[in-house]
């Protein structure tokens, strides 16, 4: 749609001889790009979307999320890298609010391996530690950072990024936010090795041979 749009628009210029439509035109355009790129969930035209009726009595409640407090307060913490989601699927009152969170709780070394979140941008907050984080752009360029205590990092929507606590003896804890309420997450290692893609296809395109992709097929199987 967008691209359309950039293709008809320089047609449009050097046909028209009419400033004031040309005006208009452009006006317009910019209006719907600006209105695409700053999109989140579609809107929706209640206040917010209300359970079904058996849930009970409508209070409160419905726009309380207390899975989290079971990680952070209740629960000792992890050994292994942890993601505890306040999504749509886990708090149903998100849905069409455009917004869900994760606590993401890295016990020393461990890291939140390369994936994407398709339907949104991640604003990563450390709350405790420090991470080693970096993206990469659809030019395949690399942007790393080392983030402490109390900074905050954006990962753009839909691309590769990934998370490292690098510290050999000190935890660290950080909340994602997440510009829509079902983001998706796309995990790089399990999309690609443990699902059903052919080991001739996967060797082939990472110009290997089948035994090291079947080694890395049997690391991730669990
Ligand atoms: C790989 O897939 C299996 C089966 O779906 C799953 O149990 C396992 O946790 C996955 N491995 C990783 C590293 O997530």
């Amino acid at each position: 749609m967008k691209s359309n749009r950039l293709q008809f628009l320089p047609s449009a210029i050097m046909a028209s001889k009419f400033p004031f439509l040309l005006l208009v035109l452009l006006s317009v355009s910019l209006c719907a790009t600006f209105q695409i790129s700053m999109a989140g969930d579609p809107d929706i035209l209640t206040d917010f979307i209300a359970p079904p009726f058996s849930f009970g009595p409508l209070d409160g409640n419905f726009f309380t999320f207390t899975g989290t407090r079971e990680a952070l307060v209740k629960a000792a913490f992890p050994k292994t890298f942890k993601v505890t989601k306040a999504a749509m699927a886990e708090f149903p009152a998100l849905n069409g609010q455009s917004v869900s969170y994760a606590v993401l709780q890295f016990p020393k070394g461990t890291v939140n391996p390369p994936h994407t979140h398709p339907r949104a941008s991640e604003l990563l907050f450390v709350l405790i530690g420090c991470l080693e984080v970096g993206f990469v752009d659809t030019t395949n360029k690399l942007f790393t950072q080392r983030l402490q205590t109390g900074d905050i990092f954006v990962f753009p929507k839909g691309l590769v990024h990934f998370q490292f606590n690098g510290d050999s003896k000190n935890p660290a804890l950080a909340l994602s936010a997440f510009g829509s309420a079902n983001a998706g997450t796309v995990s790089i290692p399990n999309s690609v090795f443990n699902t059903s893609i052919s080991d001739q296809v996967l060797a082939l395109s990472f110009k290997t041979d089948v035994a090291t992709i079947k080694k890395i097929k049997y690391g991730l199987s669990g």
